[in-house]
């Protein structure tokens, strides 16, 4: 197998980052203290299901804490879930174009992969919803990766209680939108929703997400987890975050009002750039290959995401940065146009 490569994370020198969605902000400054009281406590083992996580987040999505599992980033929580429920020779579905690390973790099981375009709108077309042989697993990116595009929670619930598997609703970017599906998950059993603290609260490097879903299957869940799978740092630190809603609704605010700047002038550019509710935005070009301006971005020390997506075409990924980081991006392109 060829395996799932992450974006790049250059080592050495410095680079405008635009290409892992990463928040352009430092975390709230409650997280720094939590880790500084936590380290006190590191010959301990960590608490194997992260309570006090668990009931922060519980109290501020007004659901039981039995609802919430912990995982060491969202990508652990997908891993999880896909090691639970499928195995050798099953389906799993997912759209296309869509995170690229599903069709890995499929792999991963011996299991095989079933891509669903989306439409030209980005709409799901009715097959996302059919009946599949051995299908026991659906991946929603909502938003979506690349086009930061939505899919409303309705459309969400008529999907999966025609699916005859559970849908995962994959939710690493939904503090960028406007609506969420975790009111879904008392509605439909087949609805779990994973949640990251890697983009909204600008946690990527400390790893930790979360999965929201009906008692009797995190129970299951559990089952395949390692045991202590978040630390005591990442534990007390996310809840440290999360506890900072001021925080997250100030950063949040700045991000939102980056990407409208960013998605206009991507557009008087002559890009063709999708109306975002993530923390980046997709971008084409009618008229120009992109792959070279990907390169000379990185030439002069700007790094975003240039994806090909066979079958689909290809496109930049731009993170929304600072607006000086947005600025110099935008002043690069200006000059390669
Ligand atoms: C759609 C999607 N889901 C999940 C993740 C993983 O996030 P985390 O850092 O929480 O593992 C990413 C990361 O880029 C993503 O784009």
């Amino acid at each position: 197998m060829s395996g799932y490569v992450p974006g790049e994370q250059p080592q050495d020198g410095e680079f405008i980052k635009l290409n892992t969605n990463e928040n352009p902000y430092p975390p709230s400054p409650a997280v720094g203290r939590a880790i500084d009281e936590a380290i006190l406590r590191l010959r301990k083992y960590p608490d194997p299901m992260a309570g006090a996580f668990r009931r922060r987040a519980a109290e501020l999505l007004d659901i039981a804490p039995d609802c919430i599992l912990c995982g060491n980033g969202s990508d652990d929580i997908l891993t999880i879930v896909t090691r639970a429920l499928v195995g050798q020779g099953h389906l799993l579905r997912l759209p296309y174009p869509s995170y690229v690390l599903y069709r890995t973790l499929a792999e991963l099981q011996g299991a095989r992969s079933e891509e669903v375009h989306f439409n030209p709108d980005w709409t799901l077309p009715e097959a996302f919803a059919a009946v599949g042989d051995d299908l026991r697993l659906v991946f929603l990116a909502n938003p979506n990766s690349p086009s930061g595009t939505v899919v409303p929670p309705e459309k969400v619930l008529e999907l999966a209680e025609r699916l005859p598997c559970p849908l995962l609703v994959d939710e690493a970017y939904v503090d960028f939108a406007e609506t969420n599906c975790v009111p879904l998950v008392a509605k439909c059993e087949k609805i779990m929703v994973s949640r990251s603290l890697s983009k909204s609260y600008a946690l990527a490097g400390l790893r930790f997400g979360y999965l929201v879903a009906q008692p009797h299957l995190i129970e299951q869940l559990v089952k395949v987890k390692d045991s202590y799978n978040c630390d005591a740092l990442s534990i007390a630190a996310a809840t440290a975050a999360l506890s900072d809603q001021q925080w997250l609704a100030a950063h949040r605010a700045k991000i939102i009002a980056g990407r409208g700047r960013l998605v206009r002038e991507m557009r008087a550019l002559g890009f063709v750039t999708v109306d975002s509710q993530a923390n980046f935005t997709w971008n084409t070009h009618p008229r120009r290959p992109v792959k070279p301006l990907y390169e000379e971005l990185k030439r002069n020390r700007i790094l975003v995401r240039y994806m090909n997506y066979p079958g689909w075409g290809d496109g930049l990924r731009v993170s929304v940065g600072t607006d000086a980081e947005i600025d110099a991006c935008l002043e690069r392109l200006k000059l390669m146009i």
